[in-house]
């Protein structure tokens, strides 16, 4: 079990998230030493968590971001992202937020099907500007990993479909406003081993290659997308994910001639594991077969198990040190089933009034925390 700075927590109002600085600082770092020296620019995918504490964290550093909506953008560059080095993604961008873009300067918009070439294209020779773009691909890969993310796949509305790539760099080499920039791929999230990065790299080659030898294209850039997982079940043992692994898998098969500037996207590998919601036993409630811990958190502040079936570990923070002997299904107070954060946790014997620490909960936590029962949104604390 973790430590956590208890005392600061005591007059706190929970729920809230708690983000570890210097294990994200740490994490930081391992990202950073996986890339050194290498042809690689890495960026964050804001999606992931956009607590402007975080973001000026990893601003600091010098990454790029990963942007999928007008406000994204905005947020991004007050928190410290150079514009150029945003990059601008999503399968329904609106013509405000693609002006917002331009207007901004961002570095490439990520263009996710034919018909977005020519709004693109209308919109910046309506501001007679002439804009970087990247065609997103749809690889065809399967990542292995939760349906409702996974995102490679023939059949998902994301990117462009291989068949219509030549297509699709024709179109976009017709608009003079328009620079082909590079090429993008995604391929989903929480991805737990290599390989898919590993075939990803492969036919990464074989496309650029193909678009080298047989249209003379060579593209400056390309982005691989985001997609390492996390351990949720041990967030101690394995609190900083292997980026090292990632990188090695992503350019193994990448002809450096091929790909002169490899980006990632990385999101909850980079901010998954320095966040935990922490939230206050409301009380115990003994069922005729089960005994419930109910918290004043629930999946308005914490979606991730309601929506994906996710599994976050669970910590009575109050009773750290005392034996694990009872069990519990742990609720949130919300008029919904689903609002469940565990079910027979092996837990110590909890009293009203302890606190909690779901772990884990840096990415897709608080982002994707709602006022669901018109309940108040968690706040939060970096330490
Ligand atoms: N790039 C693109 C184009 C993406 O769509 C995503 C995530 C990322 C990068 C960052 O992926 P990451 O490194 O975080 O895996 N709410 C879900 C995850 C949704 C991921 C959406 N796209 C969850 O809580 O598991």
């Amino acid at each position: 079990m973790s430590t956590f700075p208890i005392t600061c927590f005591q007059e706190r109002k929970t729920p809230f998230y708690y983000y570890d600085k210097e294990l994200l600082e740490r994490t930081l770092d391992a990202a950073e030493a996986a890339i050194a020296g290498k042809p690689v620019k890495m960026h964050y995918a804001i999606k992931a968590n956009a607590n402007p504490e975080i973001l000026r964290v990893i601003s600091s550093r010098g990454f790029g971001a990963d942007c999928v909506s007008g406000n994204e953008i905005r947020t991004a560059i007050e928190c410290g992202f150079n514009p150029r080095d945003i990059y601008y993604a999503g399968v329904g961008k609106t013509d405000e937020e693609i002006l917002t873009g331009i207007d901004c300067g961002i570095g490439c918009f990520n263009i996710e099907s034919l018909e977005e070439i020519d709004i693109i294209a209308s919109l910046a020779s309506q501001r007679d500007r002439k804009v970087t773009v990247a065609l997103r691909v749809n690889p065809n890969i399967d990542a292995h990993t939760h349906h409702y993310i996974t995102t490679g796949l023939k059949e998902n509305k994301f990117g462009i479909d291989l068949t219509l790539l030549d297509e699709a760099i024709s179109k976009v080499m017709s608009h003079r406003h328009l620079d082909l920039g590079g090429l993008h791929f995604h391929i989903g999230s929480q991805i737990t081993t290599n390989e898919p990065f590993r075939i990803l790299s492969r036919r990464i080659n074989d496309i650029i290659t193909r678009c080298r030898v047989e249209k003379g294209i060579e593209f400056r850039f390309i982005n691989a997308g985001g997609g390492l997982g996390i351990d949720y079940e041990n967030p101690d043992l394995n609190s900083i994910p292997d980026f090292e692994g990632y990188i090695e898998a992503l350019t193994e098969q990448l002809s450096p001639d091929e790909c002169k500037e490899l980006h990632c996207e990385l999101g909850r590998s980079l901010v998954g594991q320095c966040g935990s919601l922490i939230s206050k036993v409301v009380l115990v409630k003994k069922g005729l077969e089960k005994s419930f811990v109910v918290l004043d958190s629930g999946m308005s502040d914490l979606l991730r198990p309601a929506l994906y079936g996710a599994h976050h570990k669970i910590e009575n923070i109050s009773e750290a040190g005392q034996p694990a002997d009872t069990v519990y299904d742990v609720v949130g107070p919300i008029c919904e089933s689903s609002d469940v954060f565990g079910k027979d946790e092996l837990l110590p014997v909890t009293r009203r009034g302890d606190l909690f620490a779901i772990r884990s909960a840096g990415a897709y936590g608080e982002a994707m925390s709602s006022r669901y029962n018109m309940r108040d949104i968690p706040g939060s604390l970096l330490i």
